[in-house]
């Protein structure tokens, strides 16, 4: 479903991805982690071609798309929904708004529908009720899911999380880890999903792929990376557990 080859995204003289092979395939849940500033957010927005590579190749659902018209491109987005880092919500928009707004974008629905769709995948999100509710009127648990709402608005065959349980209480990020999963076996949605988190992460993904030096050091199970015997992975698993620098949050 989604593939890259060699690929190199540089910003000025600095190499932040340096020939990333990456794949998920259709319906797969791959976590991505990697120290803060490795490049994680930066592979996501390659791969909705939000940046362009600098050079290698991205294929989404056997299409090449790295070097695609951003019309053509466009269309391959209606693909992919993202979950912003921030959530990224339209602070001005109520929450029905929030969620319409790619359909508004990029179909010729009728209202009737959109309203339909609208709370349908608020309702698979588990809110009800808050669809004139601005984000800032709401927990932060919620505007999660709104964004995830949102992402969902044009049953994306593959959805990229980024961050999607930061700053969220255990309880909230078992419910978006479920969340995650549930979209999965209801739709086949293939995901990629940055996270910090390695209980939800060996959880909820089929497979962890570490990202240091622009590059996948090493990827599978969490067993199969914590027997790698890579230093640089058991210093940073070690750090993410509860009690670690990072984790037990
Ligand atoms: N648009 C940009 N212009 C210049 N530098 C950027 C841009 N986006 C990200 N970077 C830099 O690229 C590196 C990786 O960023 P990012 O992908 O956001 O890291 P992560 O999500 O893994 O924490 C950082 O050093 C960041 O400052
Ligand atoms: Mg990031």
């Amino acid at each position: 479903m989604i593939e890259t080859k060699d690929l190199v995204v540089k910003f000025g003289s600095k190499t932040v991805l340096d020939g990333v092979n990456f794949r998920a395939a259709a319906g797969e849940i791959v976590t991505l982690m990697g120290g803060s500033g490795c490049g994680k957010s930066t592979l996501l927005r390659a791969l909705m071609k939000l940046i362009n590579a600098t050079s290698g190749q991205i294929f989404i659902d056997g299409e090449r798309v790295d070097d695609l018209s951003e019309t053509k491109m466009n269309e391959v987005r209606k693909k992919m929904g993202m979950v912003f880092q921030e959530g990224a919500l339209f602070d001005s928009m109520n929450v029905r708004e929030n969620v319409a707004f790619p359909l508004r974008r990029h179909t010729r629905m009728k209202e009737k529908e959109i309203r339909e769709i609208v709370r349908e995948r608020l309702e698979a999100v588990g809110l009800k009720g808050v669809e004139e509710n601005r984000p800032d009127q709401l927990s932060g648990g919620m505007r999660r899911r709104v964004a995830i709402a949102r992402a969902l608005a044009l049953s994306p065959r593959a959805l990229l999380y980024d961050e999607p349980t930061a700053g969220l209480d255990p309880l909230l990020t078992a419910t978006v880890s479920d969340l995650i999963m549930r979209m999965r076996d209801r739709y086949g949605t293939t995901s990629i999903v940055v996270t910090h988190d390695i209980d939800a992460a060996s959880r909820i993904s089929d497979r962890i792929a570490m990202i240091h030096e622009g590059r996948i050091l090493t990827e599978g199970k969490l067993d199969e990376l914590e027997r790698c015997g890579h230093p640089h992975i058991g210093a940073f698993l070690n750090a993410m557990r509860p009690g670690g620098a990072i984790g037990g949050n």
